[in-house]
Formats: structure tokens, sequence, C-alpha cells
């Protein structure tokens, strides 16, 4: 739908750390979204940002020796710098130590306790400071050395303290009933399934403020009580769009939400106490949760202390920011697990971008510019197999929007480059190289074929690679304003005629030295 809006969101950073490939890929995947939407017709609005408050990132600027502010105001700025390096297109970047996000997390919970789902109690329990999360004693592991650990291996301590509970025990059968209805609200079918299995198992009242440290935003009230982070950070979603001003135009058009994109490690905090708080709050639910599977070094989770984290400037500087960006998307099906290695980053770059797509541009624009006087070539009558080529480039747009739109964008990318292969075999098939001596006229037909096909293939990459599809569309002289979906098909087609600049190749090999 023209203008729908299109609300989306990547999960909020902590502070605690420099960003890794893993980060850079959750927002790259939103990037890709929102990037997408746009040219489809949507008004986007697409945030990201950083979780700035709690005990971890006040560990670590303990750890760092200076006070936690300054802390998140230095490290905070490592992640803006990353959307600038990694070309996201965020509308917005919000911190939760911002005023605006003090005042949201003040008002959700003002709501959920005016409609009596909050109590004072006390909590004595285990509590990961890495997660950032309270685990019972039955979900506890030993790991080597005989400790305790939580399932997701974090090191866990015993707290014990006087705490606000949430009843998300009487919210049980509201999310599953929430579930059933709306079968699209976590994906993919795994996560869903686990999610609906563990609210069917129960739930606790979970502790919700803490009183042991000060680094957060204090309880309205009861200011020795610190809100738990997990309540202030999903907040963020509504802080961005205005809440609590329910009159903020941005609130009436983007709220709820269409996608909150997470990690597979963080889904039960969105897929099952988030919808909870909101429904507590008497606020609408967003429309979808989407948990993408873990980038793996080599087939090893990266971590600090294994020494073998990836960081998105590295692989930028080494391989060019556009092939990373298609690599991480297109090498792992989005939802799984995958690995990323050299090999086969290489091997993409040059198959996929500098065979495939760089080659087929490359020999079809610079016969263009041999050929046909450097301007689009004049099409003749199209032959059945022009005809076949182009119908491919014009109708592959809604199997691309189905599976981006259920954020499948491996598969939406293999579709795209069955039109690539289709395009390539199109050239060796007609050869147009001989048809320059046999049959110009036939020949202008071919090149224009070619030409109007790249230009539908460019536009369709836009999203995934903006500054290398920008480029190819440049040497169509396709203007700026006419490079959104809507240009796709017959009526925006190339004009003859139309003078092109020199082509220069777009997709470079990976030569590797030495
Ligand atoms: N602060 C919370 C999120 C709050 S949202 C209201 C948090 N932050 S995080 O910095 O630890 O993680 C943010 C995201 O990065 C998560 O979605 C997580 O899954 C993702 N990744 C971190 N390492 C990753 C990989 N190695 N691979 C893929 N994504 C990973 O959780």
């Amino acid at each position: 739908m023209a203008d729908s809006p299109y609300y989306l969101t990547t999960p909020i950073y902590y502070v605690n750390d420099r960003p890794h490939i893993g980060h850079a890929y959750t927002t790259l995947a939103c990037d890709v979204l929102a990037r997408f939407q746009r040219l489809d017709g949507h008004d986007v609005h697409f945030v990201t940002g950083t979780d700035e408050h709690g005990q971890k990132v006040e560990k670590s600027a303990q750890a760092a020796g200076v006070d936690p502010q300054a802390f998140t105001d230095e490290v905070s700025q490592n992640f803006r710098r990353l959307a600038g390096e990694m070309n996201y297109s965020n509308d917005d970047f919000i911190r939760t130590t911002e005023d605006r996000h003090i005042r949201a997390s003040l008002a959700i919970w003002k709501a959920i306790k005016d409609n009596g789902h909050i109590y004072l109690g006390s909590y004595a329990g285990w509590y990961a400071v890495r997660d950032e999360a309270f685990y019972a004693e039955s979900e506890l592991e030993e790991n080597e050395d005989g400790q305790k650990v939580a399932p997701t291996g974090a090191e866990v301590e015993w707290v014990e303290e006087p705490s606000y509970f949430f009843n998300l025990s009487e919210w049980q059968q509201p999310l599953l009933d929430f579930y059933a209805a709306n079968p699209d609200f976590i994906g993919p079918e795994t996560r869903r399934n686990e999610v609906v299995s563990f609210v069917e198992g129960g739930l606790k009242d979970l502790s919700i403020s803490r009183t042991s440290f000060k680094w957060g935003v204090p309880v309205p009230d009861d200011p020795d009580h610190i809100m738990y982070v997990w309540l202030d950070a999903l907040t963020n979603y509504l802080t961005a769009v205005g809440y609590p001003d329910e009159k903020n135009p941005d609130y009436s058009k983007y709220w709820p939400a269409d996608l909150h994109m997470v990690g597979k490690d963080i889904v039960r905090f969105h897929a099952v106490y988030w919808p909870a708080f909101l429904m507590a709050a008497g606020l609408p639910l967003p429309k979808r949760v989407y948990a993408h599977g873990w980038l793996l070094n080599r087939g090893e989770k990266m971590s600090k202390s294994l020494g073998n984290v990836v960081l998105p400037e590295d692989l930028v500087s080494q391989y060019g920011l556009d092939p990373v960006r298609y690599y991480l998307l297109r090498e792992v099906p989005f939802g799984n697990d995958g690995y990323i290695s050299h090999e086969t980053m290489v091997s993409r770059i040059n198959g996929d971008l500098a065979n495939d797509l760089g080659n087929l541009a490359q020999r079809s624009l610079s016969m263009i510019a041999k050929n046909c006087d450097g301007a689009v070539p004049e099409p003749g009558t199209l032959a059945d197999d022009d005809e076949k080529l182009l119908a491919a480039a014009r109708d592959v747009l809604d199997q691309v929007r189905s599976e981006f739109t259920r954020q499948a964008f491996h598969r939406g990318m293999e579709a795209i480059w069955l039109v690539v292969g289709d395009a390539n075999r199109y050239v060796d098939a007609q050869a147009p190289w001989t048809l320059r001596k046999t049959d110009p006229v036939r020949m202008e037909t071919v090149l224009y074929t070619l030409a109007e096909t790249i230009r539908h293939l460019a536009i369709l990459v836009q999203p995934l690679m903006p500054q290398s599809a920008g480029a190819m569309l440049d040497q169509l002289a396709v203007p700026g304003d006419a490079r959104s979906f809507a240009h796709l098909g017959s009526g925006h087609a190339l004009t003859a005629g139309q003078t092109l600049p020199k082509p220069s190749p777009v997709f470079p090999r990976y030569v590797d030295e030495g």
C-alpha cells in the first residue's frame, strides 16, 4: 500500500562493549528492510540506539574508572559511528539516558501500576548481570568448574532485596490467546513454538525493580528502587514515536510497530514480557517480532575471551562495504545460525558479484558504449527470448517482496540472482558480438533488452548495496527520482538515444595478496 507507515526497530545495544559484527548484522537486516519498504512506497520509520542503564553498564563504567554518564556518552558514539560506516538509513538514534526516554519509562510504569499490575514484595533468587536476567534455580546449569551458571553460560549471583513485581503470571492466557489470534506475531516458526511452549509451561511474576545499585530510571514515588533495565529498555520503542504524548503525530502514525527485529537470545523479552507489559499498560501490541540466528566465526561463538571477535570496520576495509552487506545477508539463511569466513566471503564476492552481476553489467554496457555510440540502443521488434527475460526482471519484485517482508532475505536475493543467471545465459545465447556484423538491428534489440534488465536488477538491489546499485543506475543515466519500485516495468523503460556515461566496473574481483 502506497505511503502506508512502516515502523521497524533494532534492539538497542548495550554500551558496555565495542560494536562487533553480530551487532552490525541485526541493524543491517533492518536497514535492508527499511530501504526496501521506502522504495516500495512506505512511509518508513527506522529506529536504532543504545541501552545505557543497568548493572552491566554500571560495572563496565566502574571498571573503566569513569562515571556511568561519561562512559555511556563515549561508548554510545561507537554505535552512532557504526551507523555511518555501514551506511544505515535509520531515522532516529535513541539513547535510554535521554530525557524523552526517562519520561516514557516513568509513564509506562505509572500506567501499569495504575491498572493494578505492580505490587511491592521482595526478591530472593539468581540474577545474571551479563544477561540482565533473573533465573529460577531449576533453569541453572553447571559449568566445567562446577559453578552454577545461567543456561546462556552467564555467571549468576544470588540477590535478596526488596523489589516491585509485575504480575506476569496473570498474563499467561491473554498471551496464549494473542499468539493464537496472531500467528505471524513471532517469526520464524521454530521461535514461535519455543515461546508458546515456554508460556504454556506457566509464568512467574517478574521482579521489575532493583535496590542494590543506582544506574537506572528511579521508580516513580519510590526512588530507592531502580526500574528493571529490560522494562526501561523495551520502552524505547515507544519513546521513539513520542510516547507518552499519545497525540504526537508519530505515535498515531507509527504505533504499533510493524516489526521488532531481535536476535534469538532476546526473543523472550520481546515476545513474552513486552506484550504483557503493553497489555497491562493498555497499549496496542507490535505486529511482529522476528528473531534471527547468530553469526559464528568459523563455527565458534564470538567472544572477547576467545579473541575471535570480528569487527565490522575490519571487514569493510578488507572487502568493501557493499560486498560485506551483500555477503552477510546472502551467505547465512536469515533466522539460522551461520558461519562467516574469508573463503565464503571471497567466493560470494568473486562469484555472485564480480562474475554474475558485475560482469553482466560491464560486458553489456561496454558493448553499448562501443557499438551504439554510447547511447541507449534502439530496440526493434522484441523476440520471445527478449520478452521472456524482461518479464522475469519485471515480475521478480512480487517474490522478493513476499520473501523480504517475512525476513527471508536470502530467498529474496536468490530470486533476484535467478534473473541475473537468466540474463547471463541470454547474453551467451544471443551473442551480440556476432550480431554486430550479421544483424546490427537485432544487436541493438538485444543490448536494449540487457540494459533494461540491468536497470531492473539495479533498482532491486538498492536496499542491499545502495552505493553499487546507485553507480549502476548512474551508468544507465536513470535519474535519481526514477529509482523506486514504482519505476519497475515498461512504463519507465530506458529511452533509446539517451546518452550514457562511460561504463566502469562496479564489482571488482577480490584478489588474495601474497
Ligand atoms: N540491550 C539488549 C537489547 C535491548 S532491546 C530493548 C541487548 N543488547 S546486546 O548489545 O547484547 O545485543 C543486541 C543484539 O545483537 C541482539 O539482538 C543480539 O542477538 C545481537 N548479537 C550479538 N551478538 C551476535 C552475534 N554473534 N550474531 C548475531 N547477532 C548477535 O541484548
